[in-house]
């Protein structure tokens, strides 16, 4: 049994997974007929369900009604779920008192509308309009994209040191001032974690706002946004172990009263007159038209489980877990261990690694038909990123969290091995920019099949590599 001492008095053990998830149990089909344990390592692309996020959100259903909008006793009920989730998220990521807190539908939505409301903030530098936002090339396209369109914005290659690209986010605000720095929480590739509040207070000396995408982070670790400066942060509930499409923005008032309503509809507005609007102030000036009730539930839910933890138990869950990870990978010959920043300690349970010489794209398929493992392989929608670890044709991912075990971590590292030592032990044919095992008689589920007919997995879903 693998256990680690913690402390004095306390121990535990990553045999067992820190959280009940949905589908902890599932078993799927294996390309050779056999079936096996599902092992899930695919968490920072969508993490599963945690049981009782899935039983809050079963309690909600016979209450489901208009938010805001209603009389009649279920709409008060859902009124009052939806807006005490705003205080449940505020805690969980240590807002200030006065932060807003605007549900979204992921964090790609949060960070859009953050780009929306910084093109009307008047910075109060004469002739420089809104100022623009300033980033690391290192960032995942959610937090890249939306200010790449927008004037003022400029990129920093990353140095090989956190020092070095620090210094060089200096120089470019000393240089030309921004509004806003914006920057990764935790890296969706090496999961590497930059020192968010020595940022912080760097973009503050240098008249800058600074935007903490923590889609990766808040699964994986406590946030204190006071303490730390972050002025702004987002992230998804479906990384966060509340699948069910709701997200948030959280930060500081003004800009985002500022601007007008990023969506334009009902339950955004004072007043309406066919010739204009007047908006509303706080989060609903942003949260046009019924909102997503059990998204946001479940979002809060999950923050509520995550809060309820012991200090620092998720952290050690997954340090522990990473760890065993990172060692069984770098034990395997050729295995290159990606990472971006040679001074940066801190990663949470987001591993990207390569084969040399193999194509990511089949190492997955093989480890998902011939093993029932689910990572995920391409370029994780952080092309430039991909480009700067030099393999812009891109890498495989194993992702942790509350879910896994040790013995998920050796599946992977044992089915890897196997794959170094033999190849595929099937064929393997390119369909659709995927590589598909053949023959392959895996069936969908029954009751999905009823849905949606007999269809082959993988089921066809473009090139991963364009992701
Ligand atoms: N952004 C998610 C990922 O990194 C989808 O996989």
């Amino acid at each position: 049994m693998s256990s680690v001492s913690v402390s004095q008095d306390e121990s535990f053990s990553v045999d067992e997974p820190l959280l009940p998830v949905s589908g902890g149990d599932l078993t799927v089909p294996l390309v050779d007929g056999g079936h096996t344990p599902y092992v899930n390592l695919d968490y920072a692309a969508s993490a599963p369900c945690l049981r009782a996020v899935a039983a809050r959100v079963e309690a909600l259903l016979p209450y489901s009604a208009s938010v805001h909008r209603g009389a009649g006793y279920a709409s008060q009920v859902c009124t009052a779920l939806f807006e005490s989730a705003r205080e449940d998220v505020r805690r969980f990521i240590g807002g200030r008192a006065g932060d807003s807190v605007v549900f979204t539908r992921n964090t790609t939505d949060a960070v859009n509308l953050l780009a929306h409301c910084l093109d009307h903030v008047d910075t109060g530098r004469p002739g420089q309009g809104a100022g623009g936002a300033v980033v690391f090339d290192v960032e995942h396209h959610a937090n890249l994209l939306p200010w790449q369109r927008r004037p003022g914005f400029r990129c920093v290659p990353a140095a090989p040191s956190m020092a070095e690209s620090l210094a060089a986010l200096a120089a470019e605000l000393r240089a030309r001032p921004a509004a806003l720095v914006a920057v990764t929480g935790a890296s969706n590739v090496p999961g590497e974690v930059p020192p968010i509040a020595e940022i912080a207070e760097l973009a503050h000396r240098h008249g800058a706002r600074l935007f903490v995408d923590a889609a990766q982070l808040a699964p994986h670790r406590r946030i204190d946004m006071a303490a730390d400066g972050i002025d702004y942060l987002a992230f998804s509930g479906h990384k966060l172990y509340a699948p069910f499409g709701a997200g948030a923005l959280v930060g500081r008032p003004d800009w985002l009263d500022a601007a007008p309503g990023y969506l334009a509809g009902g339950g955004a507005v004072r007043e309406v007159t066919v010739a204009g609007v007047d908006w509303a102030d706080g989060p609903a000036r942003h949260e046009a038209g019924t909102p997503n009730l059990p998204g946001v539930v479940a979002l809060a839910a999950a923050c509520r489980e995550l809060s309820a933890l012991p200090a620092d138990r998720l952290r050690r869950h997954e340090e522990r877990l990473r760890g065993e990870l990172v060692e069984g990978l770098t034990a395997l010959e050729g295995v290159r261990v990606h990472r971006i920043w040679t001074d940066v300690q801190d990663a949470v349970g987001v591993v990207t690694f390569s084969l040399p010489g193999h194509d990511p794209a089949l190492v997955s398929a093989c480890l998902a038909a011939e093993h029932g493992i689910g990572v995920r392989a391409g370029r994780f929608c952080a092309h430039p990123l991909l480009a700067r670890l030099g393999v812009p044709e891109g890498a495989v991912r194993a992702s942790i969290g509350v879910g896994s075990t040790a013995a998920d971590v050796r599946r992977l590292v044992g089915a890897l091995a196997d794959y170094l030592r033999s190849g595929p032990r099937w064929t393997y044919v390119r369909r659709d920019g995927q590589w598909v095992p053949t023959p392959d008689e895996r069936r969908l589920p029954g009751w999905v099949e009823n849905i949606v007919g007999r269809q082959r997995v993988p089921v066809g879903a473009g090139t991963p590599c364009g992701h």
